[in-house]
C-alpha cells in the first residue's frame, strides 16, 4: 500500500449557518458544527483511505468564538496520522467578515476514524506522509493523543502510554 501525503486528503467545506441551526441568542448550535464538522472529516478520512469509514472518538473540539447567524462557516479537513486502520484527522474551522472577506479562526477539533470493510471490521490505511511544518507538528502530537483516547476510552493501560507519560517526566 503506497502512503499518502496529508495534503491528498484535504477537505473542505464552506456553508452558511442558518436560523434553525442557531441558539436563542443567534449564535451556532455546536451540535450544528460537530455534525459538519464529522461529514469534513469523514470525507478527509475517506480521501486517505479510499474505504468505508466510521468515527472512533472526538478526541478534542475547542468552541473558542460564537459563531453568529448568518455566517459563512468554512471547516478544513485533513488526515494528520495514520496508523494500522485508524486516521486522525485535525480540523480547523473559520468565518469569514462579511464586509472584508478576512478570514479569523472559530475553532479547531481532533477527530478519530477507522476505515471498515462491509461487515464492519477495521481494515489497515496507508501511512501519512507530512510535509509542511504544521503538518509534521500534527503528525508527531498524534500518537500522544491516540494514546490518550485509548486509554480514556478503557482501551489501553495508563502504564503502556509510553508518549503520554513522557509529557509529564
Ligand atoms: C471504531 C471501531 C470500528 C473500532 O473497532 P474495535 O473492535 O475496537 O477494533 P480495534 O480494537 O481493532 O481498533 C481498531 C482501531 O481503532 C482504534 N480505536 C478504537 N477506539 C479508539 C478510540 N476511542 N480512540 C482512538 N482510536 C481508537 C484502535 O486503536 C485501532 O487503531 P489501529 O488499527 O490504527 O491500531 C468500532 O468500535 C465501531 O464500529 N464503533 C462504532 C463506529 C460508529 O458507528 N461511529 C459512528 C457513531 S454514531
Amino acid at each position: 500500500m503506497e502512503n499518502k501525503t496529508a495534503k491528498e486528503s484535504r477537505t473542505v467545506i464552506t456553508d452558511l449557518v442558518l436560523p434553525s441551526e442557531t441558539n436563542p441568542i443567534g449564535n451556532m448550535f455546536g451540535g450544528e458544527l460537530l455534525a459538519r464538522m464529522d461529514r469534513a472529516a469523514s470525507i478527509a478520512a475517506r480521501r486517505h483511505s479510499r474505504r468505508i469509514v466510521v468515527t472512533a472518538s472526538v478526541n478534542h473540539v475547542a468552541f473558542n468564538k460564537m459563531i453568529p447567524l448568518g455566517s459563512v462557516v468554512t471547516v478544513e479537513a485533513q488526515v494528520s496520522r495514520a496508523f494500522k486502520s485508524s486516521m486522525e484527522v485535525y480540523m480547523d474551522v473559520w468565518i469569514e467578515d462579511r464586509e472584508s472577506g478576512l478570514r479569523s479562526k472559530a475553532n479547531e477539533a481532533i477527530y478519530t476514524f477507522v476505515a471498515v470493510d462491509e461487515m464492519g471490521s477495521p481494515v489497515p490505511v496507508p501511512a501519512v506522509i507530512a510535509e509542511t511544518d504544521t503538518e509534521k507538528e500534527r503528525y508527531d502530537a498524534a500518537l500522544r493523543r491516540r494514546q490518550l483516547s485509548l486509554v480514556l476510552a478503557g482501551k489501553m493501560k495508563p502504564q503502556e502510554a509510553s508518549e503520554l507519560k513522557a509529557l509529564f517526566s
